[in-house]
């Protein structure tokens, strides 16, 4: 049984058959494979990690995903909204400790002020860190001339996740409203992509109705779409959401847990200089369970910088892992798990993903 799984993993690229069959293995078979994730991200990025500073600058969302605990719809939630101060502050705090880094991240609002906000920011945190600190964004769906203005004024790289590319399950898991749309999330992907962006996106892995066909077309896509950066993580119920009827139907935590480490080392075989990384959300379900990426494949871990009094209000999913703790915790915690996954913390660089270097020489 073992010799297939070999044979596979020496291949150059993958038919979704083979993909499938490297997702369902087990025991002597999944220890092939992490192994030869690990190998090729030895090859091609080294045992390194980049930080990307965290900064949950708003809980406020305009939106209702079915499965996310700062959805519209959530009226048991505090909800906070960072000053551009204190914003400011949390960038200073990264750029200090020399975090090459950070993302912004917030609930998806779409307004002039919105757009005007994040424009003055970027521009105040270029020049704050001398041009030095890269930033990313996540603020979900925008239109081309935001997202245009932002990478002008400094923004770099965008994540925005499709969640799931089935467009059923996509649907089963939002919404039905023109809200809520599948295909705008797939225009704003390549809007992204052609303003400029190192694009990210990734998808939940574990929802309810999704099977592992469809995870295997997920990984299909991300090649195809040819991103630059991936973030895939476990699917974890919130308790206020109502995708939490749901809960009797899903996978054990655990299994949900395997499956994402078994997508991150697949994608890093078949995309092996992109960025990956270790979502937050793995250790929800495991203590170590970011370490565990970063072993397979993983190359990117966020520790979380928004200051510590917001921080409990920013659960998208229970269970979320240093609600309780400061940016310094966080970093201490962090350097000390990274050795421990034999890797090696790379301050004062960006970072970027290879890939997108070449992606752009071909163009
Ligand atoms: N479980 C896991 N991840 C979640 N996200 C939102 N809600 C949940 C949840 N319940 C993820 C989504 C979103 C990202 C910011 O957080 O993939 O894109
Ligand atoms: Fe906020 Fe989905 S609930 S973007």
């Amino acid at each position: 049984m073992t010799s297939i799984i070999k044979d596979i993993l020496e291949r150059e690229s993958y038919s979704k058959e083979e993909i499938l069959r490297l997702l369902k293995c087990e025991g002597e078979e999944r220890t092939l494979l992490f192994t030869k994730s690990a190998e090729i991200k030895e090859k091609y990025i080294g045992r390194k990690v980049w930080f990307r500073g965290l900064i949950e600058f708003s809980n406020i969302c305009g939106k209702d995903c079915l499965y996310c605990g700062i959805r519209k719809g959530n009226k048991d939630l505090h909800r906070y909204n960072l000053s551009d101060d204190e914003i400011l502050e949390a960038a200073r705090f990264a750029y200090i400790n020399r975090y090459g880094s950070i993302a912004l991240q917030s609930g998806e609002l779409e307004s002039p002020f919105v757009t005007d906000r994040i424009e003055n920011l970027l521009h105040r945190i270029k020049v704050m860190s001398n041009g030095e600190l890269g930033i990313t964004l996540s603020v979900g769906e925008q239109e081309p001339d935001v997202y245009r203005r932002w990478f002008e004024a400094g923004a770099h790289r965008y994540l925005l996740r499709v969640e799931s590319t089935n467009k059923e399950l996509y649907s089963k898991i939002h919404p039905n409203d023109d809200k809520h749309s599948f295909t705008r999330r797939l225009e704003c992907l390549k809007i992204l992509q052609d303003t400029g962006y190192q694009t990210g996106t990734g998808v939940m892995i574990g929802l309810p109705f999704q099977t592992t066909d469809d995870l295997a077309d997920d990984l299909l896509f991300m090649r195809e779409f040819d991103i630059d950066m991936c973030g895939m993580g476990p699917y974890i119920e919130h308790a206020d959401t109502p995708l939490i009827k749901y809960s009797g139907e899903l996978m054990p935590l655990r299994q949900r847990f395997d499956l994402t480490l078994k997508m991150i080392a697949v994608i890093r075989l078949m995309m092996k200089d992109i960025n990956i990384v270790a979502a937050t959300a793995l250790q929800a379900i495991d203590p170590i369970g970011r370490e565990k990426a970063v072993k397979i494949g993983a190359n990117i871990v966020m520790p979380n910088i928004t200051p510590g009094k917001y921080r409990d209000s920013y659960k998208l999913y229970d269970n979320k892992p240093c609600t309780d703790d400061s940016a310094e915790d966080c970093q201490s915690c962090l350097e000390a798990r990274i050795s421990l996954a034999d890797a090696e913390i790379i301050y004062g660089e960006w970072g970027d993903s290879a890939h997108y270097n070449t992606r752009r020489k071909k163009v």
